[in-house]
């Protein structure tokens, strides 16, 4: 039986290495490897061989079988590529990659910010692009003759034709305030107002997006920008817990050496309030040590009444920035515009 098997194995490699195209190798897979071939006979074969044998026998087979389909297959890819080499196929040219795309740079960014505070335990929370009056002013403490209200600083909508927009939230408990005129937002703090409304302390939020003003268009100004917002309402919490968590997510974003300092300012939905900026020791940006970024402070008791949290149980703090306002920094952009342009080239650099 070893004999045979050996004798077989040689012919049938033998046979698969004469083949010169694929039709004759098609008949030598017919011949022996087929149904009624020569190697499954072999295995019929084994009823015939001695019971201790059969192990030792059968595992033969087994080789066979595999050394000849691996001879198979190489003759056969052998004999295709043979018969392409002279056509228009060229297997050595690079293949085609398919155009990629890439993150708009600010949306990166903000995925960066926002996994930067999931890991501190903040949720993303979101809102509206079109909002009314009452969130985005009176709720936050800013009454009726602040100049941000001013129709030339804000865009107020008409609302003929927007009966199809879903209703408004109702804004609390007790008399629901008058929710004023639609307008587009002008900075995401009418999130804090959102979700504050919806959910009790303690809150932890971040939620970037789009705000909208009534800017003149130039290489500075957009009409619109993207935020970034926090809020943090707990019992206890402080002016030391908004430096820390600060401090940490602008050296976790831009690296260890950060430094942010904190100045004294005034915004109606903050007591008290602060401008801040960051710096990289050793280096200047725009000729410039200090980069001015956002606002922030603790959220003023006026507001946490808006949305019916009590004042005296808990406390929070906010802070807000815009997220172009880095990459054209620290990138020495010269013109905003460029991240509206979808100019690829400009993109793809950033993104
Ligand atoms: N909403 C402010 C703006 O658009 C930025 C800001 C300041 C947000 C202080 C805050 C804050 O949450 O606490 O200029």
């Amino acid at each position: 039986m070893q004999e045979k098997i050996d004798a077989l194995q040689a012919e049938v490699l033998a046979a698969i290495q004469a083949a010169e195209n694929p039709a004759a190798l098609e008949e030598v897979r017919v011949a022996y490897l087929s149904r009624n071939g020569q190697v499954p006979a072999l295995l019929a074969g084994m009823k015939d061989v001695p019971k201790e044998e059969r192990p030792i026998v059968g595992k033969r087979i087994n080789e066979l079988k595999s050394a000849v389909e691996a001879a198979f297959d190489g003759r056969k890819s052998a004999l295709e590529d043979a018969a392409g080499e002279g056509g228009d196929h060229d297997p050595t040219l690079p293949g085609r990659m398919p155009p990629h795309g890439t993150l708009h740079p600010v949306l990166a960014l903000r995925d960066r910010c926002i996994a930067i505070f999931r890991r501190l335990g903040y949720a993303l929370a979101e809102g509206p692009d079109i909002d009314t009056e009452w969130h985005n002013f009176d709720a936050l403490n800013t009454p009726a003759d602040h100049p941000a209200r001013n129709e030339q600083d804000t865009f107020y909508l008409d609302e003929t034709g927007l009966d199809s927009l879903p209703p408004l939230e109702p804004a609390g408990e007790g008399p629901a305030p008058a929710l004023g005129r639609r307008l587009l937002r002008t900075h995401t703090s009418t999130v804090q107002i959102r979700t504050m409304l919806r959910q009790k302390p303690p809150v932890r939020i971040i939620a970037p997006g789009r705000c909208y003003r009534r800017d003149e268009i130039d290489a500075t100004h957009l009409m619109s920008f993207t935020q970034c917002e926090g809020l943090a309402v707990d019992e206890g919490v402080s002016l030391a817990d908004m430096k820390g968590t600060l401090e940490f997510f602008f050296r976790e974003l831009l690296g260890p050496d950060i430094v942010i300092r904190f100045r004294p300012h005034f915004f109606p939905f903050t007591e008290p309030s602060f401008e801040f900026d960051i710096s990289r020791p050793g280096q200047t940006i725009k000729g410039k040590q200090w980069l001015e970024l956002g606002g922030c402070g603790m959220v003023d008791p006026e507001v946490l009444i808006a949305v019916g949290i009590d004042p005296e149980q808990y406390t929070g703090w906010a802070f807000g920035f815009g997220l172009e306002r880095l990459p054209l920094v620290l990138h020495a952009i010269p013109d905003i515009r460029a991240f509206v342009e979808n100019d690829v080239r400009f993109l793809q650099q950033l993104g």
